[in-house]
C-alpha cells in the first residue's frame, strides 16, 4: 500500500486544525522508556495518534502512542511519545508516516531518541550514544514505491543523514553538562527478537556500534523531505552475546529510567541552542 500527499496533507491539517494557530518547528521522536521528556512541554495540547486520520496506532512497551505539542526550552516542538516499528507489523511507509506529516506541520528539525544494544565492549551500558550515522542496508527503503516529489527527489543523498552542524552542538552540550557522549554508527536490526550473537559479531564487523530495532527509517524520511536530524541512542544494554545473561525487554525500561535526568538535560541543553 501507498499514501498519497493527500493522505498526508489530510493528516497534518487535522493537527493543524487542532493546534488553533501553534506552529512546530522541532519535531521529537521520544522512545523506549525516553517518553517522559515529553510530559514537561509547557502549554502542551496532546493529540493521541488514534485521532488522527491515517495513523496507526503505537503497540511497543514504554510508547504512549500520542503527540503533545507545546513548549520546551523556548522552542516550540511536536513530540511523539511513541513511535511505530516494522515489528509491530507495519510496513516502513506506515512507521515513518508520521515524518512527513511533521513536514507538513512545519518542523524542520527531527530529533530522535532511542534505546539500543551496546556492540562495543569498550563502552558501557547505561552510556548515552550520538548517532554519526547508520547502516539500514538489509530491509527495504521506506522510500520505496512511488516517489511523492512534494517531498522530495527519487534518489537523496545519504551521506550526512545526522546533520553535523547539530552533532558538534550536541557534543558541546555534553561537554559543558559532564555528559560522556560516545559517537557511533545505529546499526538497525528488524526485531522483534533481540539479536543472535552472531549478528551482533557480523554487525561489529560491518560498522555498527549500536544495535537497535527503529529510528533508520524515520531518519531516511526526515531527510529526503529536507529536514535537519540530530539523533541520540541510549546504549540500555550490552548486545547479545557480550555478557552471559538473556537479555529483556525490562532491562531496556529500567536503562531509560536511569537515564532520565542525564538524558533529558542533554536533548533540553541541544534544544535551547537550536
Ligand atoms: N537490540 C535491539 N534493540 C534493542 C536492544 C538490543 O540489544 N536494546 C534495546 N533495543
Amino acid at each position: 500500500m501507498s499514501f498519497t500527499f493527500e493522505q498526508y496533507r489530510r493528516s497534518a491539517d487535522y493537527i493543524l486544525d487542532r493546534l488553533g494557530g501553534f506552529a512546530p518547528k522541532i519535531a521529537m521522536i521520544l522512545g523506549s522508556g525516553l517518553g517522559e521528556l515529553g510530559d514537561t512541554v509547557e502549554n502542551p495540547i496532546v493529540i493521541p495518534y488514534g485521532d488522527i486520520p491515517h495513523f496507526r496506532a503505537s503497540t511497543a512497551p514504554g510508547h504512549k502512542g500520542q503527540f503533545v505539542f507545546g513548549t520546551l526550552e523556548g522552542k516550540s516542538v511536536a513530540v511523539m511519545q511513541g513511535r511505530m516499528h516494522h515489528y509491530e507489523g507495519y510496513s516502513y511507509e506506515e512507521v515513518s508516516y508520521a515524518v512527513r506529516v511533521l513536514r507538513l506541520l512545519g518542523c524542520e528539525t527531527l530529533i530522535v531518541t532511542n534505546a539500543a544494544g551496546c556492540v562495543r565492549t569498550d563502552w558501557q551500558a547505561g552510556e548515552l550514544m550520538l548517532i554519526t550515522d547508520h547502516i539500514k542496508m538489509f530491509s527495504e527503503s521506506p522510500l520505496r514505491g512511488e516517489n511523492i516529489p512534494e517531498f522530495g527527489v527519487r534518489f537523496p543523498d545519504a551521506s550526512k543523514l545526522y546533520t553535523p552542524a547539530l552533532r558538534e552542538v550536541a557534543k558541546e552540550v555534553a561537554r559543558e553538562q559532564g555528559i560522556t557522549l560516545r559517537e557511533g554508527v545505529y546499526f538497525y536490526c528488524y526485531g522483534p527478537q533481540y539479536e543472535t550473537p552472531a549478528e551482533i559479531r557480523a554487525a561489529r564487523i560491518l560498522g555498527g556500534d549500536a544495535v537497535g530495532m527503529s529510528t533508520a527509517p524515520e531518519v531516511i524520511v526526515a531527510a529526503h523531505c529536507g529536514m535537519q536530524v540530530l539523533g541520540f541512542t541510549l546504549l540500555s544494554n550490552m548486545a547479545a552475546g557480550i555478557l552471559d545473561q538473556p537479555l529483556s525487554e525490562q532491562e531496556v525500561l529500567d536503562a531509560g529510567r536511569a537515564a532520565r535526568a542525564q538524558f533529558s538535560g542533554l536533548v533540553r541543553g541541544c534544544l535551547a541552542r537550536m
